[in-house]
Protein backbone atom coordinates (compact mmCIF):
# COMPACT_ATOMS: atom_id res chain seq x y z
CA UNK A 1 0.00 0.00 0.00
CA UNK A 2 1.87 3.65 -1.09
CA UNK A 3 2.04 6.01 1.82
CA UNK A 4 -1.22 7.76 -0.09
CA UNK A 5 -3.16 4.72 0.00
CA UNK A 6 -2.39 4.48 3.68
CA UNK A 7 -3.31 8.29 4.26
CA UNK A 8 -6.91 7.93 2.65
CA UNK A 9 -7.74 4.36 4.45
CA UNK A 10 -6.17 5.76 7.92
CA UNK A 11 -9.14 6.50 10.11
CA UNK A 12 -7.83 9.50 11.71
CA UNK A 13 -8.70 11.13 7.90
CA UNK A 14 -12.49 9.96 8.04
CA UNK A 15 -14.96 11.62 6.13
CA UNK A 16 -16.19 13.13 8.70
CA UNK A 17 -13.26 15.89 8.11
CA UNK A 18 -14.08 17.67 5.21
CA UNK A 19 -12.67 20.23 3.11
CA UNK A 20 -13.91 24.20 3.15
CA UNK A 21 -14.76 23.32 -0.19
CA UNK A 22 -17.10 21.10 0.53
CA UNK A 23 -18.96 23.75 1.37
CA UNK A 24 -19.59 25.46 -2.04
CA UNK A 25 -22.52 24.54 -4.02
CA UNK A 26 -22.06 23.93 -8.09
CA UNK A 27 -19.33 26.48 -7.97
CA UNK A 28 -16.45 25.08 -10.02
CA UNK A 29 -13.36 26.31 -7.81
CA UNK A 30 -10.97 24.92 -10.50
CA UNK A 31 -7.79 23.05 -10.28
CA UNK A 32 -6.89 21.75 -6.98
CA UNK A 33 -4.01 21.16 -5.03
CA UNK A 34 -3.42 17.72 -4.80
CA UNK A 35 -0.98 15.11 -6.09
CA UNK A 36 -2.90 12.23 -5.02
CA UNK A 37 -4.91 10.64 -7.28
CA UNK A 38 -8.73 9.63 -6.35
CA UNK A 39 -9.63 6.59 -5.03
CA UNK A 40 -13.36 5.05 -5.73
CA UNK A 41 -15.74 6.35 -3.58
CA UNK A 42 -13.60 8.76 -1.52
CA UNK A 43 -12.80 12.08 -2.08
CA UNK A 44 -8.79 13.20 -3.29
CA UNK A 45 -6.55 14.89 -0.36
CA UNK A 46 -3.88 16.72 -0.54
CA UNK A 47 -0.14 15.53 0.74
CA UNK A 48 -1.14 16.79 4.40
CA UNK A 49 -4.60 15.27 4.62
CA UNK A 50 -7.31 17.74 3.75
CA UNK A 51 -9.75 16.53 1.65
CA UNK A 52 -10.15 18.85 -1.77
CA UNK A 53 -13.45 16.96 -3.42
CA UNK A 54 -16.66 19.28 -3.91
CA UNK A 55 -18.59 17.11 -1.69
CA UNK A 56 -22.37 18.91 -2.77
CA UNK A 57 -23.86 16.69 -0.55
CA UNK A 58 -22.75 18.79 2.99
CA UNK A 59 -23.86 22.15 1.87
CA UNK A 60 -23.27 23.45 5.56
CA UNK A 61 -26.26 24.46 7.71
CA UNK A 62 -25.52 28.70 8.70
CA UNK A 63 -28.47 27.64 11.79
CA UNK A 64 -25.84 25.77 13.30
CA UNK A 65 -25.12 28.13 15.98
CA UNK A 66 -26.91 28.86 19.43
CA UNK A 67 -28.82 32.42 18.76
CA UNK A 68 -25.97 33.67 21.52
CA UNK A 69 -23.03 33.18 18.57
CA UNK A 70 -25.42 35.09 15.90
CA UNK A 71 -25.82 37.87 18.37
CA UNK A 72 -22.05 38.01 18.45
CA UNK A 73 -21.40 37.84 15.10
CA UNK A 74 -24.15 40.93 15.07
CA UNK A 75 -21.56 42.66 17.57
CA UNK A 76 -18.67 42.18 15.37
CA UNK A 77 -20.70 43.59 12.12
CA UNK A 78 -21.69 46.63 14.26
CA UNK A 79 -18.17 47.50 14.31
CA UNK A 80 -17.95 48.19 11.11
CA UNK A 81 -19.50 51.35 8.75
CA UNK A 82 -22.75 50.69 7.53
CA UNK A 83 -22.54 49.22 4.23
CA UNK A 84 -19.33 47.83 4.37
CA UNK A 85 -20.21 44.54 6.59
CA UNK A 86 -18.33 42.27 4.38
CA UNK A 87 -14.95 43.44 6.17
CA UNK A 88 -16.31 41.63 9.24
CA UNK A 89 -15.55 38.09 8.01
CA UNK A 90 -11.98 38.02 9.07
CA UNK A 91 -13.01 38.20 12.99
CA UNK A 92 -16.41 36.08 12.25
CA UNK A 93 -14.65 33.53 10.71
CA UNK A 94 -12.61 33.05 14.27
CA UNK A 95 -15.42 33.04 15.92
CA UNK A 96 -16.84 30.27 14.21
CA UNK A 97 -13.75 28.54 15.06
CA UNK A 98 -14.39 29.49 19.04
CA UNK A 99 -17.21 27.31 18.55
CA UNK A 100 -15.79 24.22 17.00
CA UNK A 101 -12.46 24.59 17.13
CA UNK A 102 -12.60 24.53 12.94
CA UNK A 103 -13.81 26.43 10.49
CA UNK A 104 -16.50 23.62 8.90
CA UNK A 105 -18.61 24.12 6.07
CA UNK A 106 -21.81 24.86 8.97
CA UNK A 107 -19.34 27.96 9.84
CA UNK A 108 -19.00 28.85 6.59
CA UNK A 109 -22.60 28.65 5.55
CA UNK A 110 -23.49 30.64 9.09
CA UNK A 111 -20.99 33.97 7.76
CA UNK A 112 -22.40 33.74 4.18
CA UNK A 113 -25.62 33.91 5.67
CA UNK A 114 -24.77 36.92 7.84
CA UNK A 115 -22.70 38.58 6.33
CA UNK A 116 -24.90 38.35 3.06
CA UNK A 117 -21.82 36.83 0.90
CA UNK A 118 -21.85 33.63 -1.14
CA UNK A 119 -20.39 30.32 0.51
CA UNK A 120 -17.42 30.67 -2.23
CA UNK A 121 -16.50 34.05 -1.16
CA UNK A 122 -16.28 33.17 2.51
CA UNK A 123 -14.11 30.01 1.05
CA UNK A 124 -12.04 31.88 -0.22
CA UNK A 125 -10.89 33.64 2.75
CA UNK A 126 -10.67 30.99 5.00
CA UNK A 127 -8.75 29.10 2.82
CA UNK A 128 -6.48 31.21 2.16
CA UNK A 129 -5.34 32.08 5.78
CA UNK A 130 -3.23 29.28 7.85
CA UNK A 131 -4.90 30.32 11.24
CA UNK A 132 -8.00 29.34 9.63
CA UNK A 133 -7.91 25.31 10.57
CA UNK A 134 -9.69 22.99 8.42
CA UNK A 135 -10.32 20.01 10.67
CA UNK A 136 -10.83 20.08 14.41
CA UNK A 137 -8.11 20.88 16.13
CA UNK A 138 -6.50 20.25 19.44
CA UNK A 139 -7.17 22.40 22.79
CA UNK A 140 -3.61 23.18 22.20
CA UNK A 141 -1.98 24.86 18.66
CA UNK A 142 1.58 24.24 19.00
CA UNK A 143 3.47 26.10 16.44
CA UNK A 144 7.18 25.24 15.78
CA UNK A 145 8.80 28.29 14.06
CA UNK A 146 10.84 26.37 11.03
CA UNK A 147 11.72 29.75 9.53
CA UNK A 148 15.22 31.03 8.79
CA UNK A 149 16.07 32.29 11.79
CA UNK A 150 14.63 29.94 14.54
CA UNK A 151 15.51 27.01 11.60
CA UNK A 152 18.96 27.39 12.00
CA UNK A 153 19.03 27.93 16.10
CA UNK A 154 16.88 24.68 16.31
CA UNK A 155 13.69 24.90 14.96
CA UNK A 156 14.00 22.28 12.71
CA UNK A 157 14.83 19.55 14.95
CA UNK A 158 12.30 21.09 17.41
CA UNK A 159 9.44 20.01 15.45
CA UNK A 160 11.14 16.59 14.26
CA UNK A 161 11.74 15.87 18.04
CA UNK A 162 7.45 17.18 18.74
CA UNK A 163 6.12 14.95 15.35
CA UNK A 164 8.05 11.66 16.62
CA UNK A 165 7.11 12.75 20.41
CA UNK A 166 3.72 12.92 19.37
CA UNK A 167 3.28 10.63 16.76
CA UNK A 168 1.67 13.15 14.36
CA UNK A 169 3.09 15.52 11.28
CA UNK A 170 2.13 18.91 10.63
CA UNK A 171 -1.99 19.86 10.82
CA UNK A 172 -2.44 16.80 12.70
CA UNK A 173 -3.55 16.36 16.35
CA UNK A 174 -2.33 14.08 19.08
CA UNK A 175 -5.34 13.02 20.79
CA UNK A 176 -9.26 13.45 20.68
CA UNK A 177 -9.48 16.93 19.09
CA UNK A 178 -10.86 19.80 21.74
CA UNK A 179 -10.21 17.19 24.44
CA UNK A 180 -8.44 18.18 27.45
CA UNK A 181 -4.61 17.66 26.53
CA UNK A 182 -5.05 17.55 23.11
CA UNK A 183 -2.10 18.79 20.89
CA UNK A 184 -2.59 19.80 17.08
CA UNK A 185 0.96 20.43 15.43
CA UNK A 186 2.08 22.89 12.59
CA UNK A 187 5.43 24.56 11.63
CA UNK A 188 5.03 27.83 11.01
CA UNK A 189 7.43 30.30 8.85
CA UNK A 190 8.15 33.45 11.24
CA UNK A 191 6.19 33.74 14.57
CA UNK A 192 7.52 37.31 14.34
CA UNK A 193 9.71 36.98 17.59
CA UNK A 194 13.18 36.06 15.73
CA UNK A 195 14.83 38.05 18.50
CA UNK A 196 14.15 35.00 21.07
CA UNK A 197 14.93 32.05 18.02
CA UNK A 198 13.84 29.66 18.64
CA UNK A 199 10.52 30.35 19.62
CA UNK A 200 7.47 27.82 19.63
CA UNK A 201 3.96 29.32 20.48
CA UNK A 202 1.30 27.53 22.19
CA UNK A 203 -2.23 28.81 21.06
CA UNK A 204 -0.24 32.13 19.64
CA UNK A 205 1.37 32.50 23.38
CA UNK A 206 5.07 32.50 23.48
CA UNK A 207 7.80 30.05 24.53
CA UNK A 208 11.01 31.18 23.76
CA UNK A 209 14.44 30.23 23.11
CA UNK A 210 13.52 27.06 22.93
CA UNK A 211 15.26 23.28 22.82
CA UNK A 212 14.16 19.89 22.03
CA UNK A 213 14.58 18.87 25.21
CA UNK A 214 12.61 21.94 26.55
CA UNK A 215 9.60 21.63 23.58
CA UNK A 216 9.53 18.40 24.57
CA UNK A 217 8.73 19.20 28.26
CA UNK A 218 6.31 21.70 27.56
CA UNK A 219 4.40 19.36 25.32
CA UNK A 220 4.45 16.44 27.54
CA UNK A 221 2.62 18.95 30.29
CA UNK A 222 0.10 20.46 27.80
CA UNK A 223 -0.72 16.88 27.55
CA UNK A 224 -1.06 16.05 31.25
CA UNK A 225 -3.41 18.95 31.88
CA UNK A 226 -0.90 21.39 32.82
CA UNK A 227 -0.82 24.83 31.59
CA UNK A 228 2.72 26.53 31.67
CA UNK A 229 3.48 29.68 31.47
CA UNK A 230 4.59 31.57 28.63
CA UNK A 231 7.77 33.56 28.40
CA UNK A 232 5.70 36.51 28.20
CA UNK A 233 1.91 37.33 27.37
CA UNK A 234 -0.98 36.25 28.64
CA UNK A 235 -1.53 32.91 30.70
CA UNK A 236 -2.54 30.01 28.18
CA UNK A 237 -6.64 29.28 27.13
CA UNK A 238 -8.08 26.80 24.77
CA UNK A 239 -7.28 26.95 21.23
CA UNK A 240 -11.31 28.20 21.22
CA UNK A 241 -10.75 30.22 23.88
CA UNK A 242 -7.64 32.13 21.76
CA UNK A 243 -9.91 32.59 19.24
CA UNK A 244 -13.01 34.16 20.92
CA UNK A 245 -10.55 36.46 21.48
CA UNK A 246 -9.00 36.83 18.22
CA UNK A 247 -12.25 37.58 17.30
CA UNK A 248 -12.04 40.74 19.46
CA UNK A 249 -13.61 39.70 22.49
CA UNK A 250 -11.18 40.59 25.21
CA UNK A 251 -9.65 38.17 27.72
CA UNK A 252 -11.09 39.24 30.89
CA UNK A 253 -8.49 37.87 32.93
CA UNK A 254 -6.57 39.99 35.22
CA UNK A 255 -3.77 38.48 34.97
CA UNK A 256 -4.10 38.81 31.12
CA UNK A 257 -4.14 42.16 31.11
CA UNK A 258 -1.23 42.85 33.01
CA UNK A 259 1.17 40.67 31.18
CA UNK A 260 4.16 41.61 29.73
CA UNK A 261 3.81 41.99 26.02
CA UNK A 262 7.56 42.33 25.41
CA UNK A 263 11.37 42.00 26.77
CA UNK A 264 14.11 43.70 26.76
CA UNK A 265 15.58 42.15 23.06
CA UNK A 266 12.58 43.30 21.26
CA UNK A 267 13.10 46.86 22.44
CA UNK A 268 16.39 47.45 22.07
CA UNK A 269 15.94 48.91 18.58
CA UNK A 270 13.28 51.31 20.45
CA UNK A 271 15.52 52.26 23.27
CA UNK A 272 18.16 53.03 21.19
CA UNK A 273 16.61 55.32 18.96
CA UNK A 274 15.14 56.84 21.71
CA UNK A 275 18.89 57.54 23.51
CA UNK A 276 19.58 58.90 20.19
CA UNK A 277 16.80 61.60 19.52
CA UNK A 278 15.91 59.33 16.71
CA UNK A 279 12.54 58.79 15.10
CA UNK A 280 10.40 57.68 12.03
CA UNK A 281 9.85 60.78 9.65
CA UNK A 282 6.71 62.29 10.32
CA UNK A 283 6.42 60.61 13.91
CA UNK A 284 6.74 61.07 16.98
CA UNK A 285 9.55 60.38 19.26
CA UNK A 286 7.34 58.07 21.01
CA UNK A 287 7.30 60.33 24.81
CA UNK A 288 3.30 60.40 25.93
CA UNK A 289 2.58 63.74 24.68
CA UNK A 290 3.12 63.01 21.28
CA UNK A 291 1.53 59.55 21.40
CA UNK A 292 -1.69 61.32 22.58
CA UNK A 293 -1.48 63.74 19.74
CA UNK A 294 -1.16 60.30 17.16
CA UNK A 295 -3.82 58.85 18.77
CA UNK A 296 -6.21 61.71 18.84
CA UNK A 297 -4.76 62.17 14.91
CA UNK A 298 -6.26 58.78 14.37
CA UNK A 299 -9.55 59.12 16.43
CA UNK A 300 -10.17 62.50 13.93
CA UNK A 301 -9.79 60.20 11.21
CA UNK A 302 -12.13 60.64 8.89
CA UNK A 303 -10.55 59.03 5.41
CA UNK A 304 -9.32 61.90 4.19
CA UNK A 305 -6.29 61.55 2.17
CA UNK A 306 -2.89 63.10 3.82
CA UNK A 307 0.29 62.29 3.70
CA UNK A 308 2.34 61.73 7.33
CA UNK A 309 5.77 61.78 5.42
CA UNK A 310 7.58 61.69 2.07
CA UNK A 311 7.48 57.68 2.33
CA UNK A 312 3.69 58.01 2.13
CA UNK A 313 3.65 60.08 -1.30
CA UNK A 314 1.43 57.95 -3.78
CA UNK A 315 3.79 56.00 -5.98
CA UNK A 316 3.32 55.99 -9.77
CA UNK A 317 2.65 53.22 -11.03
CA UNK A 318 1.74 52.44 -14.76
CA UNK A 319 -2.30 53.04 -14.34
CA UNK A 320 -1.41 56.35 -12.87
CA UNK A 321 -3.30 59.34 -13.76
CA UNK A 322 -0.12 61.09 -15.58
CA UNK A 323 -1.36 64.64 -15.39
CA UNK A 324 -1.98 64.07 -11.43
CA UNK A 325 1.61 64.66 -10.75
CA UNK A 326 2.87 64.47 -7.07
CA UNK A 327 5.12 67.16 -5.53
CA UNK A 328 8.01 65.55 -6.16
CA UNK A 329 7.78 64.86 -9.29
CA UNK A 330 6.86 61.27 -10.54
CA UNK A 331 9.50 58.24 -11.14
CA UNK A 332 9.04 58.34 -15.21
CA UNK A 333 9.94 62.30 -14.48
CA UNK A 334 12.58 61.80 -12.73
CA UNK A 335 14.04 59.30 -15.25
CA UNK A 336 13.76 61.48 -17.93
CA UNK A 337 15.45 64.34 -15.45
CA UNK A 338 18.55 61.70 -15.42
CA UNK A 339 18.01 61.85 -11.71
S1 LIG B 1 12.38 33.20 12.23
FE1 LIG B 1 11.36 32.31 13.94
S2 LIG B 1 10.29 33.97 14.80
FE2 LIG B 1 11.18 34.82 13.03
Amino acid sequence: MSETEARNADPRHSDAEYDLEASVEGVDVGPVETNTPPIQGRPRRTLDGRLTLLDIERPGNPDVFEARVRDDALAIVSRYPEGQSRSALLPMLHLVQSEQGYVSPDGIAFCADVLGLTKAQVAAVATFYTMYKRKPTGEYLVSVCTNTLCGLLGGDEIYQTLSELLGIGMNETAGEAGQPGSITLEHAECLAACDYAPVVTVNYEFFDNQTPESAADLVGQLQSGGRPLPTRGAPLCSFKEISRQIAGFVDIRDEARTAAATGAPTEAGVELARARGMHAPGFGHGDGSTAAAAESRAAANTGTRSQTSAHDEPLETSASNPDAGSPTGGQSERIEKGE
